[in-house]
């Protein structure tokens, strides 16, 4: 965040009550509420979430064990049987909701769909079959690999129906950062399409998959499914890749849902971390289904006659928790776009809006600022009066933005949720509930009961108020995530470690700075580790600087963030090059292509800048709080006494 963002939310103290029309009818109505309810589950969450679990989901049968928290690792509602897949959909069909619209969905050339709930159980249904002919079963990982087209939500739900693990990996990652992810999920099956629209071009998926499949170096995929959505020419490999509808044709819409244990993985979910290759988050069964379920349900507060639309993709986890999972659950209706704002029709999330009268809107400060650049005339020009609640999520939203989207997006009557989570959260954490809690433009307020919240210096002490701090959880949740895919010891040292166990007592560590203020209200300020945040987007410095070492011109690089006033932070590389390279604006377009190639367009470097020599510590360590200072055009202040070579900063600030 830039310094004026910083300053801006330090000194913010606007309070927003909830309207009264919307209390009136949302599920916790008032400030005492939410209060009564946190308190009821500080005081026993166990009982809280067991209540919950029994009331709100669908269980094969019944769990012996609440808890079972041996730290790090959690168990939840463990010896019970229920099926995620099962409490999206069959549960639905014996009510009125049988006939109600599931999934609305958008195409960006101006082609919809809409699948009731009988239909969307009949399509995950004929799906989940068609995986199990071709040797697909529990325990089986299968790749997703999809644009935001309704047969992706079907192949999650198929996969959850027989108990087959999804790894979802966003379309926008490269064929490198696809093979990876396959190979260390050992995923057995991929589904794609031929390709998705977006910005008014064709992502050409099917040939990434063909690259990421290459010469064999992914032994463990047999299978390939490919939906056709744009109809252009592919590959298509004999024995290997078959089309999604011919496998579907004549194929049973009956297939019933498997009784999984809460325990069964449910999925993985590749994200970044400071440190080596993303890790694969793993999600399981029964707590990730009642977390998403009950989040959805008291802070979008969907009720049964809503549209609701979260901008999401189902790449990252805003897009399994708030577009599929959670709404599904609850039996909403859920709304899904393929698109994004573009030159050609840079006013398409108000048309959505208009369209399909959508009530409940979800997106990200990022998007939210490029609309403020778009300027205010193209939603003016659409009617939005039938929005009622508005939500943010994936990186601090500045007071101006928040501003704007009250004012111009929900005209002053909708309330904002702006949440706070993560990939390994599973569901939001730090919320508003609409109705009850009154907001400050850029805090995510407070904690969603049953989540005890801290911010806490690294001894695990909680600091003052407003004092800066790191974001810590005290109790584990049912959405949790369970471990690193295959690396236990990874979860442990990444998110237990950090904060050394008091007491017995482990805390949950972020990686977020925050503070608390004296009405107990959360300010997020942002990744206190190597992580930059770009666009909502998570990734890892060490990621961007193995992909650009990885270029035979590059000898080192070290990577940072820089504020951008749209996409939160810019990347910025500097790299040091290889004996006979020369500097040039060339070479800075290569190598920024280059790391496209690797990872994705998300990771493009917006600059990058050659130099002789990096700033190190004697015991060389690469100094990047320097860097960052240098890449925002600062005064580098604060102690440089470590450096080993002055001149090296000389020489960086005179390059720039
Ligand atoms: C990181 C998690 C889970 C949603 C999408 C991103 C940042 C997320 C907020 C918020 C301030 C936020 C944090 C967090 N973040 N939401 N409302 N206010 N910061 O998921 O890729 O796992 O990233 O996003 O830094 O640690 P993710």
């Amino acid at each position: 965040m830039s310094e004026s963002t910083i300053e801006s939310i330090l000194h913010e103290n606007r309070l927003f009550q909830p309207p009264s029309a919307f209390s009136q009818q949302a599920r916790i109505k008032s400030l005492e509420e939410y209060e009564q309810l946190y308190e009821r589950a500080k005081a026993d969450p166990q009982k809280f979430w067991a209540d919950l679990a029994t009331q709100e989901l669908h269980w094969f049968e019944k769990w012996h064990t609440v808890l079972d928290w041996q730290p790090p690792f959690a168990k939840w509602f463990d010896g019970g049987k229920t099926n995620i897949s099962y409490n999206c959909l069959d549960r639905h069909l014996t009510t009125w909701r049988r006939n109600k619209a599931a999934l609305i969905w958008e195409g960006e050339p101006g082609d919809s769909r809409t699948l009731t709930y009988a239909q969307l159980h009949r399509e995950v249904c004929q799906f989940a079959n068609v995986l199990k002919q071709l040797g697909v079963g529990k325990g089986d990982v299968v790749g997703i690999y999809m644009p935001m087209i309704p047969e992706a939500a079907i192949a999650m739900l198929a996969c959850a129906r027989i108990g087959a693990p999804h790894t979802v990996v966003f379309g926008g990652f490269s064929a490198e950062a696809l093979r990876d992810r396959l190979i260390d999920g050992k995923a057995k099956l991929v589904v794609t399409a031929d390709g998705g629209w977006r910005k008014d071009a064709i992502v050409p998926l099917k040939d990434q998959v063909d690259k990421a499949l290459a010469e064999g170096v992914v032994p463990t995929v047999e299978n390939v499914l490919v939906v056709q959505r744009t109809a252009q020419s592919i590959h298509m490999e004999p024995g290997r890749d078959h089309w999604w509808h011919d496998l579907q044709k004549g194929v049973s819409g009956n297939c019933p849902a498997e009784p999984m244990d809460s325990e069964d993985m449910l999925f993985i979910l590749y994200t970044s971390g400071s440190t080596g290759k993303p890790k694969g988050v793993v999600h399981t069964t029964a707590g990730y289904n009642l977390y998403t379920h009950m989040t959805t349900k008291w802070i979008f507060d969907i009720q049964d006659n809503d549209v609701y639309w979260c901008t999401a993709d189902v790449g990252w986890i805003t897009g399994h928790s708030y577009i599929v999972y959670g709404p599904l659950s609850n039996g909403a209706t859920t709304l899904m776009y393929e698109g994004a704002p573009r030159p050609s029709n840079p006013g398409c999330f108000w048309d959505v809006i208009e369209k399909h009268g959508v009530n409940i809107f979800y997106t990200a400060p990022t998007a939210i600022r490029a609309f403020i650049k778009m300027g205010e005339h193209l939603p003016n020009a659409r009617d939005l009066s039938s929005l009622r609640l508005l939500g943010t999520v994936g990186e601090p939203i500045n007071p101006e933005a928040w501003m704007w989207y009250y004012r111009v997006i929900g005209g002053e009557r909708c309330p904002i949720v702006d949440t706070w989570w993560q990939t390994e959260t599973g569901g939001i954490m730090i919320t508003p509930l609409p109705g009850a809690i009154p907001t400050k433009p850029g805090s995510a307020t407070r904690p969603f009961p049953g989540i005890l919240a801290e911010v806490v210096d690294l001894d695990g002490n909680p600091v003052s108020a407003d004092e800066g701090g790191y974001l810590a959880v005290k109790h584990p949740w049912p959405g949790m995530m369970r471990t690193v895919y295959g690396d236990p010891d990874r979860f442990r040292r990444t998110y237990w470690e950090h904060i050394p166990p008091r007491d017995g007592q482990y805390l949950y560590f972020a990686g977020d700075g925050a503070r608390c203020d004296a009405d107990g209200y959360f300010w997020v300020m942002g990744r206190v580790d190597d992580v930059i945040n770009v666009a909502g987007h998570r990734l890892g410095t060490m990621e961007v600087e193995s992909a650009l070492v990885s270029h035979p011109a590059v000898a080192e690089a070290a990577v940072v963030g820089k504020p951008d006033e749209v996409k939160g932070n810019d990347i910025v590389a500097f790299v040091t090059l290889e004996g006979s390279f020369k500097p040039s604006e060339e070479l800075k377009n290569e190598l920024k292509k280059h790391v496209v190639q690797e990872i994705g367009a998300i990771a493009r470097p917006g600059e990058i800048r050659f130099s002789d020599a990096l700033p190190k510590t004697r015991s060389g360590k690469i100094m990047r709080r320097l860097l960052r200072s240098l890449a925002a055009g600062e005064e580098v202040a604060g102690d440089t006494s470590t450096l080993e070579d002055r001149s090296v900063l000389d020489k960086l600030r005179e390059g720039a």
